[in-house]
């Protein structure tokens, strides 16, 4: 019999101006994080609805992490505030729902570097492994 190794999926939100080139610079860079990684381009890091996180929860993510640009450093000037104090309140709420602030995180990445970038990455994937499957929030119809 074999025995798969338990892989979470890990949804990244990444701001189109710091952190998704920060990703690229890793590729180029040839630095190494999880293939379990799907990273969705955002414009801004704000342009993530609180909504949007709970429903990669529902739908079967692991994990779900939010990359932009440095505070002071958005390209829409106060974009990455916004995520700060968005994502506080959701924090808090996921912990109301029972699930480990750990599945979730916002780090600040900018296009050059690649190798945070990857360190942060393989860093989440082992953080959430750990935890196990999420299946607070999980959502039966999407197993289909
Ligand atoms: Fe990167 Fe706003 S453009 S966080």
């Amino acid at each position: 019999m074999q025995v798969t190794e338990y892989k979470p999926k890990i949804v990244a939100f990444c701001c189109n101006w710091c952190s998704y080139a920060g990703a690229d610079l890793a590729g180029n860079n040839r630095l190494a994080y999880p293939a379990e990684v799907k990273i969705i381009r955002v414009p801004c890091s704000c342009r993530v609805n609180p909504m949007f996180i709970l429903r990669a929860f529902q739908r079967g993510a692991d994990g779900v992490i939010i990359c932009g640009c440095h505070p002071g450093d958005c390209h829409y000037t106060s974009g990455n505030y916004y995520t700060r104090r968005r994502m506080a309140l959701l924090f808090s709420m996921l912990n109301y729902l029972g699930i480990e602030k750990e599945r979730t995180r916002v780090e600040w990445v900018s296009a050059a570097e690649g190798a945070k970038f990857a360190a942060t990455m393989n860093d989440f994937v082992q953080t959430v492994a750990a935890l196990g499957e999420n299946k607070r929030l999980e959502d039966l119809r999407c197993k289909l």
